[in-house]
């Protein structure tokens, strides 16, 4: 979608007080990842020149998200919380003299599409040359929101904020989304003549409607979606947030071709990748960075993050792939599995109970049930690796560093410390002592009186 050369300024200096929270309220996160980050991913495919998010001195790390999320993002500082007016005017260096139209964006609106931005800035080049467009939503509930008042023809005059509100303005059902575009001449000029004269003593930056309309430049509303727009200021909130955008990244999948069986109950994060004919199970957590390649089946209740999975893999029910796992083509991971750091090569198996941690398995080896690799020994983390056609009988404790070559057959109950050679047959387990009748005897023993 094509727009004229515009920056983005993103506010996030806000405290977040409603939140309760120690985190810095743009930085709770929503489909696993922050809500600035959203909001940063919305603007930055239109291309802005510049995106300046705006961010408290006390607040590095609110700082590093921001440019952890796209390297475009440079940061100002508002040096204290006086309002959303003033913290326009704290991006004001940092926009420097690049041209063009300038879009304000808030940072706890996650929900927020490259398209409702690209449309309010479309709409601040429309015929009748605005000076600012607002982005108005009308939301179910308005509680909270400043409200747009509009003149007998329907022009917008001024917004007030719900408490300053009188109680007819309160009925107002066309709300403030905080989403504005100004003409870049005009903004610095509104934003200096703002004052703090109301209830929160703030510089409001919903003051330079009035301040424009004064100066007799034209200010426009495009409505938009109330949901897409909804601001996150607490717990709640950001709950129904979490939903909506659940929706969204389900209804995206299965677009895509993956069959989500019981759509409500699985888990995605916005960068999950599913491939076609993927079936998920109900119950399935996809932290972030998880990429799901074609026909793959996860059978419910697994909890996966920072996992790739290639075609034709077969995953849990209840099975954890956590950070660095890579399961190729044609593996099965079965019930009660934990994977971590760790590559199973194709058509390898761990079905039933297993940990398998920083480690190698190779091409078609079996991992018996209950087998697990010893990578910790309360210092340091030590890699098992295991070659091609492996057979690890059951209830085995591989004690890494171990090396056992391709071919090699373990077997059960074996405790490994030392490598094994190809196509050896290793058992490292005690003998076991028959005593021929010595059940009986035992039982005679004890049933005496
Ligand atoms: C604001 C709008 C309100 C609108 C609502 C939409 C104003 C005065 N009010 O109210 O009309 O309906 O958003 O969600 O603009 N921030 C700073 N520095 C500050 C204050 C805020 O960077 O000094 C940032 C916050 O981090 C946040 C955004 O600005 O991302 C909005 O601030 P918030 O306090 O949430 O405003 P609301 O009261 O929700
Ligand atoms: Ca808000």
């Amino acid at each position: 979608m094509p727009t004229p050369p515009f920056s983005a300024i993103i506010l996030a200096a806000g405290k977040g007080t409603r939140m309760k929270s120690d985190l810095p309220k743009v930085l709770h996160r929503v489909a696993g990842v922050s809500m600035l980050a959203h909001v940063i991913h919305a603007v930055a495919p239109l291309k802005p020149h510049k995106i300046i998010t705006v961010v408290a001195p006390d607040m590095p790390e609110v700082e590093k998200a921001a440019k952890d999320a796209h390297p475009a993002v440079t940061c100002a500082v508002q040096p204290k919380q006086l309002g959303t007016a003033d913290a326009v005017k704290a991006a004001r260096k940092a926009l420097g003299n690049s041209k063009g139209d300038v879009i304000i964006l808030f940072g706890d609106t996650p929900l927020i599409t490259s398209q409702t931005i690209g449309k309010a800035l479309k709409a601040l080049n429309g015929a009748k040359q605005p000076s600012v467009v607002v982005v108005g939503i009308r939301p179910g509930d308005p509680t909270g929101y400043g409200r747009l008042v509009t003149d007998a023809k329907g022009a917008l005059t001024h917004i007030v904020e719900e408490k300053d509100a009188t109680p007819a303005e309160r009925k107002i059902g066309l709300c403030n989304s905080g989403i504005m575009a100004v003409k870049g001449s005009a903004l610095f000029t509104l934003l200096d003549k703002v004052k703090p004269q109301n209830a929160q003593k703030e510089y409001y930056l919903t003051d330079i409607i009035a301040i424009a309309r004064k100066a007799k430049l034209i200010c426009h509303v495009a409505e938009a979606d109330a949901t897409e727009l909804s601001g996150i200021n607490s717990r709640a909130q950001l709950a129904a947030c979490e939903a909506a955008m659940q929706e969204r990244l389900r209804a995206k999948a299965m677009a895509n071709g993956a069959t989500l069986i019981d759509p409500a109950s699985v888990f995605l994060s916005a960068d999950t990748t599913l491939g076609r004919d993927v079936t998920i199970q109900p119950g399935v957590y996809f932290g972030p960075g998880v990429t799901v390649g074609d026909h793959v089946e996860i059978r419910a209740y697994s909890h996966i993050e920072g996992t790739t999975l290639h075609d034709h893999v077969t995953v849990g029910p209840f099975a954890r792939l956590r950070p660095g796992t890579v399961i190729e083509s044609g593996a099965r991971i079965g019930n009660f599995v934990e994977v971590k750091n760790a590559t199973l090569h194709a058509g390898a198996k761990a079905n039933h109970l297993s940990y398998i941690g920083d480690a190698e398995v190779g091409r078609d080896s079996n991992i018996g049930a209950g087998t697990i690799t010893c990578n910790y020994d309360g210092y340091r983390k030590s890699k098992t690796v295991i070659g091609e056609h492996v057979f690890i009988g059951s209830n085995s404790a591989l004690v890494a560093p171990v090396t056992i070559a391709d071919g090699a057959i373990v077997a059960a109950g074996s405790t490994i410390t030392e490598d094994i050679a190809k196509d050896a047959l290793v058992l490292a387990r005690s003998a076991q002592t028959p005593i021929s009748g010595g059940a009986a005897k035992f039982r005679k023993k004890r049933q005496k009186p």
